[in-house]
């Protein structure tokens, strides 16, 4: 029988027989449909459209990120896989599984199932591009290299990077995000198994955030509120201007954006031991209401030439946000959208103060943002900062990508179809 009748999760469950009142009586299934869940948001974000989604949406709780090299010589093979991945990530935005199930039980399953009864969770699913796709040890093995745009850049080493190559870079980027742990691994799952005989993961980093109120502006693991001096995503004008790429080519990144990715390993047991007005020293904020040193409530301004009775700045000189701020930098803006990481503890032996070794976390914080250009973006931002934040007594980049994220796709077409028509 070549019957494939089931589109989705849900109807995988009614197709299913006997699993109809099981499916019914799935706390989240009202929202297979893109209806409203419990709270009463819409469930599916829009899978197609100018943009790609995962950048501008509002941020879901779970984040899995994974990079993928290629393998295969064949330029028609990544364009099938890019096709491929975008019907798939269409379909699981929209609740269903990533390709019909069939009714043969005796081939594998095209899909793992591990979504089945599930919310959409607002899934999206961003794919974006290494250097690798373009040139890969002077090798220009898809015929793409003159299409790789001057932005992506092969990041410079920043002071005390620690990178592990493993878990850094990468040809392909994927980032899904979901309300839901489960569902944004298995729209990663998904695509590695599509991938099969194509591409290989490199990597794999899954992030999340707090369940804050709704509006509040969620706190990392170092007890701060992160994200309060983000650029307005709801302003068009600006998103232009900070995230999406214009006219200044190659053509096929209109409308797209580069994502720097950096896994930031924080210590939090040395973090933990310092008084809460040194950690404010630190960020320029307050710990518990968010507001700047110069300000009372979390929204207002930085003021970065207020100086105390000594004449000192009260937001130090090498304070975090100080150094991380547009006019600190000469304009240059970043649209952060970074999840915390939990990845358990590590054996560590520290050889500077504190001087320790042992158990110590493996935590901190997937710092994911999308600018026009990295240049101008966080290449421009983060370069003093890493020699000079007062943070970095704190943290460690342990791994680094650089992606180009191409515009959205339109029914019919393909993420990234734009650089294969032209490449
Ligand atoms: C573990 C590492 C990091 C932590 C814990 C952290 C935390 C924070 C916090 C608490 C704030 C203040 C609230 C806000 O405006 O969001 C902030 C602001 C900011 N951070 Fe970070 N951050 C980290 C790494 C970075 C890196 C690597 C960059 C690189 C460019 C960066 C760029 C920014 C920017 C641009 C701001 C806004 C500054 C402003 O305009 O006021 N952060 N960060």
């Amino acid at each position: 029988m070549n019957r494939c009748p089931v589109a989705s999760r849900r109807g995988l469950l009614a197709a299913a027989g006997g699993l109809v009142a099981a499916a019914a009586a799935g706390p989240a299934r009202a929202a297979a449909g893109g209806a409203a869940d419990a709270g009463g948001a819409a469930a599916t974000e829009p899978f197609w459209g100018r943009y790609q989604g995962g950048i501008l949406t509002p941020q879901q709780r779970h984040a899995c990120t994974a990079a993928f090299d290629l393998t295969t010589r064949k330029r028609e093979a990544v364009e099938g896989l890019l096709r491929t991945w975008t019907a798939a990530a269409a379909r699981m935005a929209n609740g269903e599984t990533a390709a019909p199930l069939g009714t043969d039980l005796s081939a594998p399953a095209p899909d793992s199932g591990v979504a089945l009864g599930l919310s959409p969770a607002r899934l999206t699913v961003t794919v974006g591009f290494g250097a690798g796709l373009f040139i890969k040890n002077g090798v220009d093995r898809y015929g793409l290299a003159a299409q790789r745009p001057a932005a992506l850049v092969d990041l410079p080493r920043f002071t005390g990077d620690q990178l592990i190559a493993e878990r850094s870079g990468g040809d392909l980027f994927v980032q899904a995000c979901a309300d839901d742990a489960q569902v944004a691994f298995h729209a990663v799952r998904q695509l590695d198994q599509l991938a099969y005989g194509v591409a290989d993961k490199r990597w794999l980093q899954t992030g999340f955030l707090p369940d804050a109120p709704a509006g509040e502006t969620p706190r990392n693991l170092m007890g701060f509120k992160d994200g309060t001096d983000n650029p307005a995503v709801g302003d068009a004008g600006v998103m232009e201007q900070v995230v999406w790429v214009g006219s200044e080519g190659p053509a096929w990144m209109e409308h797209g954006t580069y994502a720097v990715f950096r896994r930031i390993r924080i210590s939090l047991e040395h973090w933990d031991r310092m008084e809460v007005d040194f950690q404010e020293e630190t960020i320029g904020r307050r710990k518990y209401s968010g507001a700047p040193l110069t300000g009372t409530k979390e929204f207002d301004p930085l003021d970065l030439n207020r100086a105390d009775a000594e004449g000192e700045p009260v937001i130090a000189e090498n304070a975090h946000v100080r150094l991380a701020a547009p006019a600190s930098n000469g304009g240059a803006t970043i649209l952060r959208r970074g999840y915390s990481y939990n990845d358990g503890v590590t054996f560590i032996a520290e050889r500077w103060p504190p001087w320790r070794q042992g158990m110590l976390y493996d935590a901190g914080l997937l710092f994911v943002a999308f600018q026009r250009d990295p240049r101008s973006g966080f290449i421009r931002i983060f370069e003093p900062m890493a020699k000079l934040d007062a943070l970095n007594q704190f943290t460690t980049h342990t791994a680094s990508g650089l992606f180009a994220c191409p515009g959205g796709a339109a029914p019919g077409e393909f993420i990234g179809q734009r650089l294969f028509m032209t490449g």
